[in-house]
């Protein structure tokens, strides 16, 4: 663009030179080669911030969940009343996020079990069968003990992971999960 260009340069009403000129106004410029210019560096000034944010963000929740996984640590979170669950019922929930499926057993009055529902062989979803003590998983015949996680037939190679359970009042939470060691 050519800055001699009239349609595109104007001269500041007061006629002083334009480093005389006031910081809005050179903020704010009255030509248009000037006002591209700091229309541009506004906008790569936005980009490199937004990034820089973006960035930063992305290595903070990294930060956590490595901090978190370090500590082992899971938040509580409420899963049932004791009242809503028979002996011998069994609800799905989901913990710690709405992708981990778990399957709550009750056992009797005050005990409870609770494992992650994917069957550790090709993570197919287990039922539980409380009066055989099994845990079934039906793609390929799996068995796992409902009292333990241990697998006891079929193909899975490892426990099922297990949710630790905390009872408080009339209320199960889940607290976390130990990882099965085979
Ligand atoms: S997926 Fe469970 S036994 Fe194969």
């Amino acid at each position: 663009m050519n800055r001699q260009d009239p349609e595109q340069l104007s001269s500041p009403p007061d006629g002083r030179p334009e480093a005389e000129q006031p910081r809005w106004r050179r903020d704010f410029p009255i030509d248009w080669p000037q006002d591209d210019y700091v229309t541009r560096r506004d906008f790569t000034k936005f980009m490199v911030l937004v990034s820089l944010a973006f960035a930063v963000g992305q290595v903070w929740i990294l930060a956590q969940n490595f901090l978190r996984q370090r500590r082992g640590e899971l938040p509580l979170q409420e899963i049932a009343r004791l009242d809503e669950l028979p002996v011998g019922g069994a609800r799905v929930f989901t913990y710690p996020e709405a992708h981990n499926p778990r399957l709550l057993v009750r056992l009797g009055d005050r005990s409870f079990v609770a494992y992650d529902q994917l069957c550790t062989h090709l993570s197919c979803p287990v039922i539980p069968q409380v009066e055989a003590g099994h845990l079934h998983c039906p793609c390929h015949e799996g068995l796992f003990d409902l009292v333990t996680g241990q697998p006891l037939a079929g193909p899975p190679p490892r426990p099922l992971p297990r949710v630790k359970l905390e009872i408080r009042g009339d209320k199960i939470y889940a607290a976390g999960v130990e990882e099965a060691l085979a």
